[in-house]
């Protein structure tokens, strides 16, 4: 079999020629324009590549991560990285304990991928990618391993329960591969070296995007409106982990002058909180152990919060969380702020359909459309729902709690 080299041309071209018509001094300042020159930029590829090579390739492509994953585990980036110059295989042998051979063969690939430089044989440098793969936090995320050695079964399962969508958390690809009946969440809580790379990698999976408040109007939509007198607390963030947001979220508008009232609380399970050293978080900052699938203690608030919470989650199972929330909310004061990925309809990036399969691995839950939203979220009872998107990345969906409907 072999590609069309006239289909293969014109494909080229088109590409090159939308590519050159773009404005280089916008590249790196309009966010918009970069996404478009790295969509161009991975058609370019695959066009050059051809259909045959990327379809065979593809067969291999894990072990790139795979490797990735043994170097992680052999802490060669954090080696390569914490020299100056180069460094050789023999030299990260006797660092880390691992077999020399090993270690060149395994850093072959992830330089001719990029993550490492070869300037000689045998012989390693970092470059920036090399530096955030040392990062503890990524590091964390490629040590944690779940998803992908559970998702390896998901054909299998899938034969064996007829094709459907998963979405019980206690009975998915994570169950299935780990025999366990545990939801994902209380499997890694029984997981203590798996369950802090989680929450590590968690903590920082905003990589280098900007933070919700940084492009969603949180003075207009949430600061200004403060009312003392419905209710103490500002924002809530429901499952909010470490409290990344609400740390990054006080450091913005909390530091002197401060630009808003009220309290800010960290809700999530006890032994997340537990995790939390009393230093690590601010002092405007409250903790609050609570299980969203119970009533939600804090009544009027003026925003809760809940970031990369509902996609963890089937339809079933957020009208349960939603409807805690609902029920403390005040109507046409309180808002229900959810901070996910916004599918478009056709077209969805990659980052984006994946990130959907992940959460069908991860506990049954799914990424959402607009449409899906909105029905969510009407089903469950609130109105005025509006859509912030932001890129490719997550958005902001906003509501308010309706009325008392059928939904009770
Ligand atoms: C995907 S993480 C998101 C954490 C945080 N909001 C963020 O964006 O980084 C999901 C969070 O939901 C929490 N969680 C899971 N089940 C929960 C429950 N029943 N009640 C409260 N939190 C829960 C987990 O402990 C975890 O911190």
């Amino acid at each position: 079999m072999s590609d069309t080299p006239a289909a293969e041309g014109a494909d080229v071209h088109s590409i090159v020629t939308k590519l050159q018509a773009i404005h280089k001094s916008q590249i790196l300042k309009d966010e918009a324009v970069k996404i478009e020159t790295l969509t161009l930029a991975r058609k370019l590829v695959a066009a050059l590549e051809g259909p045959v090579n990327r379809a065979t390739d593809l067969v291999f492509k894990p072990y790139i991560s795979i490797a990735a994953r043994i170097a992680v585990d052999l802490d060669l980036f954090k080696l390569i990285s914490a020299i100056q110059g180069v460094i050789t295989s023999e030299q990260l042998a006797l660092a880390s304990g691992g077999d020399k051979v090993l270690i060149s063969r395994v850093l072959r690939l992830l330089a001719a991928v990029g993550f490492v430089e070869q300037p000689g044989r045998e012989t390693w440098s970092a470059n920036e990618t090399t530096r955030a793969m040392a990062s503890a936090p990524i590091a964390a995320g490629h040590s944690f391993d779940v998803l992908i050695t559970s998702a390896i079964k998901a054909p299998k399962f899938l034969y064996e329960t007829g094709y459907k969508a998963p979405s019980e958390p206690t009975d998915g690809f994570v169950q299935y591969a780990n025999q366990t009946k545990y939801n994902t969440f209380d499997f890694l809580h029984s997981m203590p070296s798996l369950f802090q790379d989680f929450n590590l990698f968690m903590g920082n999976t905003m990589g280098a995007r900007e933070y919700w408040h940084e492009w969603y109007d949180v003075n207009g939509r949430l600061i200004t409106d403060f009312n003392s007198s419905i209710g103490s607390t500002l924002l809530v963030d429901v499952g909010g982990g470490k409290g990344h947001d609400l740390l990054a979220f006080d450091s913005t508008f909390g530091s002197p002058p401060k630009h808003y009232e009220g309290k800010l609380v960290l809700q999530d399970l006890p032994h997340v909180l537990d995790g939390i050293a009393e230093n690590e978080l601010d002092a405007n900052i409250g903790k609050m152990p609570h299980d969203f699938f119970t009533e939600q203690p804090v009544r009027g608030a003026r925003g809760y919060f809940l970031h990369h919470i509902l996609h963890d989650w089937s339809d079933k199972y957020c009208h349960v969380i939603l409807k805690n929330i609902r029920d403390s909310m005040v109507p046409g004061y309180s808002k229900l702020l959810i901070h996910e990925l916004i599918l478009p309809d056709t077209g969805a990036t990659e980052i984006q359909a994946r990130f959907d399969l992940v959460m069908m691995t991860f506990n049954g839950g799914m990424e959402r459309s607009r449409a899906q939203w909105t029905k969510l979220l009407r089903d469950a009872g609130f109105v005025n729902i509006k859509l912030w998107e932001h890129f490719d990345h997550d958005g902001i969906i906003e509501a308010e709690r309706g009325p008392a409907t059928e939904v009770e």
